[in-house]
């Protein structure tokens, strides 16, 4: 973790002060040693809506066939119900969910309403309503087969850089978005969350967006809020229930009917061997079958390999723990954040190119306040293939068994022009990778 609070600032007074006027400066000084083109300004997305309307709202996969509708009203009397349908303006079903909130300091959020409906059909557009007042939304679901194209996007924020990220999504359709950590960049300032809400709202309510933790999300204050992730845990749930994990800080999910399977891990949660997530990744791992299931994917947040001057060596410890666990399930694709920046590898495992194991992409260019990384390690890596300080996005189409096309967007240009592009193959459909697969994994399948 980058920031570690020393105890004497703990009397209320100074904690105060600390949160509105160091921890700011602080995340400034740690990264002012790098070179970074202008960050664009913050938006604060106002709320225009009565207390009772949904603001906020963003949806997400929630178990086969089921999604979750989740949003914030100021009245917290407001009913936690989605009603839902397949033609505007007519809900033949409705389901009901749960509430939370939580305080911060003298920050208390507004009502967190988490509805799960379904089951839903795939490929398949809902119209629908939140605590049965406000404006109509509406979602399309993810196809039960291939092709299926998904936007990766990291480290995202609220300024004009992600306005202008958003605007490139927005151009081209797609079925499921994807955020290795970093959203809000709130950095303890509560009213920035809900902000953020409010700006990804018109695209995170008609797409389902799975997202995990950066080091953003911590917001852990010793004793006072030791366990972090307080304001990112009520906001964003996410499937981990589903997924048989026992924290929202890691989990996974199906799609494509269960031909892709998408491994979330928490960069900031604990990840040795004798760890509950890496018990969990062991298990989840050992569940897949490669013939049913071609493609597997990961993301996480501090990237395992980097040629970028910024943030090297923090992803070292977790590539340490848990990287022959990936290789030797033969994990296609890992995604990271974390460093302002687009960079994408070959195939690598224990620091050398290995052709079974997966192609290593950061994509943390989606438009945080800070601004770019702009500088790399001379000479480059020959396990690095393309790297660029710009801000844009990226697009993963998978077209069937067996190839996936994946393309990197700069926001200075047209979606339809791709800055990076590469073919890549599932290693389930390499004799070589299977055959050689470690028998460890191979039993427990
Ligand atoms: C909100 O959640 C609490 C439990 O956490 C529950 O008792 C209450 O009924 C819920 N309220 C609504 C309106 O759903
Ligand atoms: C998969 O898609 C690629 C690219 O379109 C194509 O070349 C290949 O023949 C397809 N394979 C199968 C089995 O359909
Ligand atoms: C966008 O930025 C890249 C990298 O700086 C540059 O090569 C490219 O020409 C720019 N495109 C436009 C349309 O300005
Ligand atoms: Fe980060």
């Amino acid at each position: 973790m980058e920031i570690r609070y020393p105890r004497a600032f703990l009397l209320p007074l100074t904690v105060v002060f600390f949160i509105f006027f160091f921890i700011p400066q602080f995340t400034y000084a740690s990264e002012k040693e790098y070179v970074r083109q202008p960050p664009g300004c913050i938006i604060f997305t106002k709320h225009g809506r009565s207390e009772s309307e949904p603001q906020q709202v963003h949806v997400s996969l929630a178990g086969s066939d089921y999604m979750r509708v989740t949003w914030v009203t100021d009245d917290h009397e407001a009913p936690s119900t989605v009603e839902y349908g397949m033609s505007p303006g007519q809900y033949n079903a409705v389901a009901r969910g749960e509430n939370t909130s939580y305080t911060f300091f003298f920050y208390s959020s507004g009502k967190i309403h988490h509805v799960k409906i379904g089951p839903l059909k795939p490929g398949t557009t809902y119209y629908y309503r939140c605590g049965s007042c406000g404006p109509e939304f509406s979602f399309k679901t993810p196809p039960s087969t291939f092709p299926i194209e998904f936007v990766v996007v990291g480290d995202l924020g609220q300024t004009e850089w992600t306005k202008s990220t958003l605007a490139h999504v927005e151009s081209k359709d797609y079925d499921v978005f994807l955020l290795p950590g970093d959203l809000s960049y709130a950095d303890f300032q509560q009213p920035l969350w809900d902000s953020f809400g409010r700006l990804v709202e018109p695209t995170a309510s008609r797409r389902p967006w799975m997202v995990n933790e950066g080091n953003h999300e911590i917001e852990m204050i010793p004793i006072i809020y030791p366990h972090g992730f307080k304001a990112y845990n009520a906001r964003w749930l996410m499937p981990y229930e589903e997924s048989g994990s026992e924290s929202n800080l890691y989990y996974s999910f199906d799609v494509a009917g269960g031909s892709i399977h998408i491994i979330m891990l928490g960069s900031y949660t604990e990840f040795d061997s004798d760890s509950a997530q890496y018990k969990w990744l062991k298990q989840d791992l050992a569940k897949i079958d490669r013939k049913m299931t071609p493609w597997v994917i990961v993301l996480l947040h501090a990237p395992w390999y980097n040629t970028n001057t910024a943030h090297q060596g923090e992803g070292e410890s977790m590539r340490k723990a848990m990287e022959e666990l990936l290789y030797g399930a033969r994990v296609d694709i890992v995604f990271a954040g974390h460093v302002h920046a687009y960079e994408r590898f070959t195939r690598i495992y224990n620091n050398k190119a290995d052709s079974c194991g997966p192609v290593y992409v950061t994509i943390g260019d989606g438009g945080n306040r800070e601004g770019l990384a702009m500088s790399y390690k001379n000479p480059r890596s020959p396990l690095s293939m393309f790297r660029e300080a710009s801000f844009g996005h990226g697009r993963l189409r998978v077209l069937n068994h067996t190839h996936v096309h994946w393309s990197w967007h700069r926001n200075n240009e047209t979606d339809s022009l791709i800055a990076d592009e590469v073919w890549l193959d599932s290693l389930s459909a390499s004799s070589t990778c299977m055959g050689q697969q470690p028998s460890s994994l191979r039993d427990e399948l």
